[in-house]
């Protein structure tokens, strides 16, 4: 399965997705992570570290979907560009994903941004227009994590209240800001399934989105 990790810039979708595919093989899923991000940000990352103990790829092209063969039996965790400046990685991923996640601050600017972004497509809009280029012709579930989450500020759980309530799907576990998450990204990651990222798989599993491979 494939899972299109999405946002506009930078909002935590290379901190998230490196994560999450450490988290993922540290409980035996085979993974494959793609930096699909003409940053090369995710690749940089797993050479700092030394490698990551699972396959790292590049497509940061508008074929992704036509050169990439999803795992039958594993996750692909794909980094996308961010969808200002870079919709047609997203519109080409978005064809072969299983499940798309979005990645943002609970904050009311990040809400603004995906939502009524002033100079950009909506993130919504982008995942509702790719049903017409899928088979099925309906789009991926969007599911969407916090990051960067304050501790003892409310304004994580009224914004996931009221995000729900708008009809969005948002995980209840939620990624909390950490100067070890900040710094991490040119290090080996380790234990990632101990902590929020480990309940993140688990919540995933719960809820059906992934399965056991
Ligand atoms: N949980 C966290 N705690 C603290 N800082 C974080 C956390 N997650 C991400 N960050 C920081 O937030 C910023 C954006 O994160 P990241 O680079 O992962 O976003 P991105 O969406 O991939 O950005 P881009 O669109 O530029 O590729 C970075 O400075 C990163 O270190
Ligand atoms: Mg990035």
């Amino acid at each position: 399965m494939l899972i299109a990790n999405i946002s506009p810039r930078s909002m935590g979708k290379t901190t998230d997705t490196g994560f999450m595919a450490h988290a993922f093989h540290e409980v035996d899923y085979p993974v494959r992570a793609w930096d699909a991000d003409e940053s090369q940000h995710l690749k940089q990352w797993s050479e700092a570290a030394g490698g990551f103990p699972f396959p790292v790829e590049k497509n940061a092209t508008a074929t992704f979907a036509e050169d990439v063969q999803p795992l039958k039996d594993g996750i692909d965790l794909v980094d996308v560009g961010h969808t200002e400046n870079h919709p047609h990685i997203a519109d080409s991923v978005l064809k072969i994903a299983d499940l798309a996640i979005l990645h943002m601050e609970p904050s009311m600017a990040d809400w603004q941004r995906v939502t009524k972004p002033r100079t950009s497509t909506a993130i919504s809009d982008i995942v509702a227009r790719s049903a017409f280029a899928r088979p099925g012709r309906q789009a991926p579930p969007l599911w969407v994590l916090f990051n960067r989450v304050r501790p003892g500020v409310n304004s994580a759980k009224e914004i996931r209240d009221m995000m729900r309530e708008a009809g969005w799907n948002v995980f209840t576990v939620m990624i909390p800001v950490r100067d070890e998450i900040k710094q991490a990204t040119a290090f080996p990651v380790e234990r990632a399934s101990r902590g929020p990222f480990g309940e993140l798989v688990t919540e995933m599993e719960t809820r059906g989105l992934v399965k056991h491979g």
